[in-house]
């Protein structure tokens, strides 16, 4: 097998987005398209030329040789796209967050497990520059031991409008859509630990403000007044491992204040804040306090980050390398997510794991 050979299903945003890195890829291709909406399928398939296109998943794997399916639907069809996949005996890549629930996310392992595929979550931060420089700095030692982390992806007026902000669909606000990015990767640079507890505050103060005029920041492309808004807006965590290591979250639709998305790391040795594209390191040199600020201007990793991710998906496939973004991860980051969520409603602390 040259290029391990894929079916997109989900032709929207981000499926797109995933297009685009397929387009340089070396060791991956799509060959089939499929989407339940005909007018985004035949959208998608002229702008990439696929001529294959299925408007329905189980058509696809019926009538396709593939060895692989990349997951990019709505959060509510995660599981059973990617469990008829690997029931099809086909790998899987499926978009965050993993599932609706931690349960959803169980089945989807154990049905991996069950025809011996790779199921892999598509946790992008962990294969954007600053996250590959932040991971090469704690295996080298810089930072120590690390004790705690913030999380924090705070948009002002972020709500994306449409499916997203529709709870039967998605399962939730900022916190299962913009948060699961930041607790994975500060969980991945704390060394991926198993969760003991979560205590949290879960809002909705301001909805989707679609009546704004002005933009700011982070602009929803297709919000309207019409839509459905019954997800939270607002989300704050304190979530504790079981190896004493602890995790700040916070994160927002709609807040009045700053748009932000900063992962801090702090250790016995030295600290880091990757905030957007920067990354800092806080450090002491010969007795000083210093700030290091990495030379990132020239830095080039091989390719981009979706094309990153995707060509790791394949050369798992390809050569059986270790899979850094597997489906165990997503099952913990639902567990935490699921654990916010039901913190937020009883006002409890949510024990995990004792
Ligand atoms: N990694 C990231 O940074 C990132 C960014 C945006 C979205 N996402 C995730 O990607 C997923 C899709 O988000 P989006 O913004 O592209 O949404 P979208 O609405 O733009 O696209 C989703 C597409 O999936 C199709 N679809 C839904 N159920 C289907 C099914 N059972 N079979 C075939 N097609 C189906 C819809 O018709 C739609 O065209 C979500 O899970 C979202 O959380 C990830």
């Amino acid at each position: 097998m040259e290029k391990v050979r894929v079916g997109l299903v989900g032709c929207g945003n981000i499926g797109r987005v995933h297009l685009n890195a397929y387009k340089n890829a070396k060791n991956i291709e799509v060959v089939a398209l499929c989407d339940i909406d005909p007018a985004n399928l035949k959208k998608t398939s002229e702008m990439y030329g696929i001529d294959k296109v299925y408007s329905s998943e189980e058509e696809m794997l019926k009538n396709e040789q593939l060895d692989a399916i990349d997951v990019c639907v709505w959060n509510c069809n995660h599981a059973k796209c990617t469990i008829d996949a690997l029931n099809a005996g086909l790998h899987v890549l499926c978009e965050k967050p993993m599932a609706t629930n931690a349960k959803e996310a169980q089945e989807m392992a154990d049905a991996a497990k069950k025809n011996n595929k790779l199921l892999m979550i598509a946790f992008v931060m962990r294969f954007m520059d600053e996250g590959r420089i932040a991971k090469d700095f704690i295996d080298n030692g810089y930072i120590g031991d690390i004790y705690y982390s913030k999380a924090t992806y705070l948009r002002r007026h972020g709500a994306p409008g449409g499916w997203f902000n529709n709870k039967k669909m998605s399962a939730g606000g900022p916190v299962i859509d913009l948060g699961v990015h930041v607790i994975d990767f500060t969980r991945y640079l704390m060394g991926r630990p198993q969760v003991k507890s979560v205590f949290a505050s879960v809002e909705d103060k301001l909805g989707n403000r679609a009546h704004l005029k002005t933009d700011v920041g982070w602009k929803p492309d297709n919000a309207s007044d019409k839509d459905v808004y019954n997800v939270e807006d607002f989300g704050i965590a304190m979530i504790k491992y079981e190896n004493g290591q602890t995790t700040l979250l916070e994160t927002s639709y709609s807040l009045n204040g700053e748009d932000v998305i900063s992962k801090e790391i702090y250790g016995t040795k030295g600290g880091m804040n990757i905030n957007g594209t920067d990354l800092k390191l806080y450090t002491e040199i010969n007795g000083f306090l210093a700030d290091v600020s990495p030379k990132l201007d020239n830095y080039k990793q091989s390719c981009e980050h979706f094309q990153a991710e995707i060509e790791h998906f394949a050369d798992c496939i390809l050569t059986g390398c270790e899979c850094i973004a597997p489906a165990e991860d997503g099952i913990e980051i639902m567990k935490i997510l699921d654990a916010i969520y039901e913190s937020g409603r009883t006002g409890h602390e949510v024990i995990i794991n004792d």
